[in-house]
């Protein structure tokens, strides 16, 4: 499909229709069943799930909360690789007023009311990830009980700092006078799937777990600021003084990396790896250069910041996995500037070059990482519409940013790559790098498309014109390039009240004739967002995660109150006694054969 050359429609399969209701549905001639739901075991052991009496040594054993990424790797000398492999789930973050009974929201922006000790630790294990074992078996996927594998990490799992800001004073705690010791990684969006056979999990909105009050004249002032700590949306620090800025001004620099993990290794422990930089981090999808050097491509997922990648400064070595175990701790991060011309430029972030110096206040590299986003303010960095998934195309090399809305943006500020003021939902930015190279300096972009409803002029959608009314859709958010190089797009923020659908699956073309051309494949039930797109190396099976089932919709002034006793689904248990629950979903093409063909 790299030269364009392609027999018969890129996306032959039937478009399902573009609606919301409590239930997920799927294009005709697939099937999408549940593999795996909270609560449900991942630990030998682990107790059955029963939310009327809510236990954290339970819930540490079973399956977390919110499931967003998923990565997918093939079980080494499995007989059939594409159907035996462990699945990694990060586990973003948690909704008190959908898990636990008697809870509402005191409002959107204060912690809930009602919080014990026990139901913040349920929270604290809820969030992290898993490993799953998974196998299919006569055509329907399972997860292999008792796996070795098996494995919960969550917000007290005992991590390591590694590179450059590892052990820098910054970072340093009572708990941990080194600097290169943390538990836990919190709000994990999505990831990525290292060459080696490792899992690159992110941290996105660390601020919101952080209260209380810096000390007076406190040096970490505007390093906070800039990354909106604190937050305060849950109550945590009640609990557990590392996460009240009182007490431990620090502990917040020790969130917002990137976590490398190594699912087929329980024993070694996670990294974060602070050469990739701190920041809001969506995700870190990779691909090897022409040289053989990693490069991994990362947005931050705030209104006005940026797209970075890093560059590692050694090769991969495929034949050798464990000369690449700390390839990630040594690099170049860079941050993109888009200009008019349709040409664009990664700057580089090194302390001592250009404006990152003592002058401004970096003192050495770790400064640089610790504060990410101040130093690519200073260095001119184009500032996004919210920049979440950013994935390459192995065939080609280029790379699909998607930028899921902003509604901040004026009209005196749009710019060429963030064209639309008031964004409400969202575009496409598609990146050539220079002689296909992603290791490249520089690169040529343009806008894939932008999103939103095309019969209605305002909007300024530019989906193709045979694109048809199911075939739109706003706010892009996750994606993911299947093995014929055909892009998958997962949306966050489509609702009834905002484009008459429900959030989803859709296939994006993107050569050719149809370039532009968008067509609904999945749609999840009432109140979720669409997380997690991953396909098995043969393009067999589709794995898709549904996060926050029932959620009530916080863009919309007159929706109901969603909670336990009355959450917008029941999905997928439709039992009266349970409230909804994020689950895995894998989808496979009936008879069998590659999925949306
Ligand atoms: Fe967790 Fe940017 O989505
Ligand atoms: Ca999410
Ligand atoms: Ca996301
Ligand atoms: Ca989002």
């Amino acid at each position: 499909a790299a030269d364009g050359v392609r027999a018969g429609p890129v996306f032959p399969f039937a478009e399902l229709p573009a609606g919301c209701d409590e239930r997920h549905h799927v294009a005709a001639g697939h099937d999408a069943e549940i593999l795996i739901r909270w609560g449900d075991p991942v630990l030998p052991g682990a107790p059955a799930f029963d939310p009327h009496a809510p236990s954290a040594a339970a819930q540490a054993m079973q399956f977390g909360y919110n499931n967003d990424f998923l990565g997918y790797f093939p079980m080494p000398g499995a007989a059939d690789p594409a159907g035996h492999g462990l699945l990694v789930v990060n586990h973003e973050y948690t909704n008190e007023e959908l898990m636990f009974p008697g809870l509402g929201r005191q409002d959107g922006r204060t912690a809930f009311a009602g919080m014990s000790r026990e139901l913040v630790d349920v929270e604290m294990a809820a969030h992290g990830g898993s490993v799953i074992e998974v196998r299919r078996v006569d055509g329907r996927w399972r997860v292999v009980p008792g796996s070795p594998y098996a494995r919960r990490i969550t917000a007290t799992t005992p991590m390591v700092m590694t590179g450059p800001a590892a052990g820098s004073a910054r970072l340093r705690t009572a708990a941990d006078p080194e600097g290169r010791h943390v538990l836990g990684m919190i709000n994990n969006c999505a990831g990525g799937v290292t060459p080696w056979g490792t899992w690159l999990t992110c941290e996105e909105n660390i601020n919101y777990y952080f209260e209380g009050r810096l000390p007076e004249g406190s040096p970490e002032a505007r390093n906070h600021k800039r990354l909106g700590v604190p937050a305060g949306l849950y109550g945590w620090g009640r609990f557990h003084p590392r996460f009240d800025l009182a007490r431990e001004p620090n502990e917040p620099n020790r969130f917002g990396w990137v976590v490398e993990i190594d699912p087929f290794d329980p024993a070694w422990v996670p990294r974060k790896r602070t050469a990739m930089g701190r920041f809001k981090h969506e995700g870190a999808a990779g691909l090897l250069a022409p040289d053989g050097r990693y490069v991994v491509f990362q947005g931050d997922d705030e209104r006005f910041d940026y797209v970075y990648r890093f560059v590692t400064r050694d090769r991969v070595d495929p034949a050798d996995r464990s000369a690449s175990r700390d390839i990630l701790d040594r690099g170049t991060l860079a941050v993109a500037r888009f200009d008019a011309d349709g040409r664009g430029t990664w700057l580089p972030l090194v302390f001592g070059e250009g404006p990152l110096t003592p002058d401004n206040g970096f003192s050495d590299e770790a400064d640089v990482l610790i504060e990410t986003r101040r130093a690519a303010d200073l260095l001119g960095a184009t500032r996004m519409d919210r920049p979440e998934d950013v994935e390459a195309d192995p065939r080609t090399g280029k790379v699909y940013v998607m930028l899921t809305n902003n509604v901040r943006r004026r009209p005196d500020a749009v710019d060429a790559a963030n064209p639309r003021p008031d964004n409400r939902f969202g575009h496409i930015v598609e990146i050539s790098p220079d002689g296909g190279d992603v290791a490249a300096a520089g690169f040529a972009w343009e806008v894939l498309v932008r999103c939103g409803d095309p019969a209605v002029a305002a909007v300024g959608a530019t989906f193709s014109s045979a694109t048809t009314r199911d075939g739109w859709f706003g706010m892009p958010d996750n994606c993911a390039v299947d093995g014929q190089g055909r892009l998958w797009v997962a949306t966050d923020g489509n609702a009834p009240g905002r484009t008459g659908r429900a959030d989803g699956i859709w296939a994006l073309e993107t050569e050719g004739a149809g370039r532009g051309t968008g067509k609904h494949f999945f749609q999840v039930p009432a109140g979720a967002e669409m997380c997690g797109p991953c396909f098995t190396p043969d393009d067999t099976t589709f794995f898709v995660a549904v996060q926050h089932p029932g959620e009530a919709d916080e863009e919309d002034p007159n929706a109901a109150p969603a909670t336990f006793a009355q959450p917008a689904t029941r999905w997928p248990d439709f039992d009266p006694a349970l409230p909804p629950r994020p689950a895995v979903v894998a989808i496979t093409r009936r008879g069998g054969g590659r999925v949306g063909t």
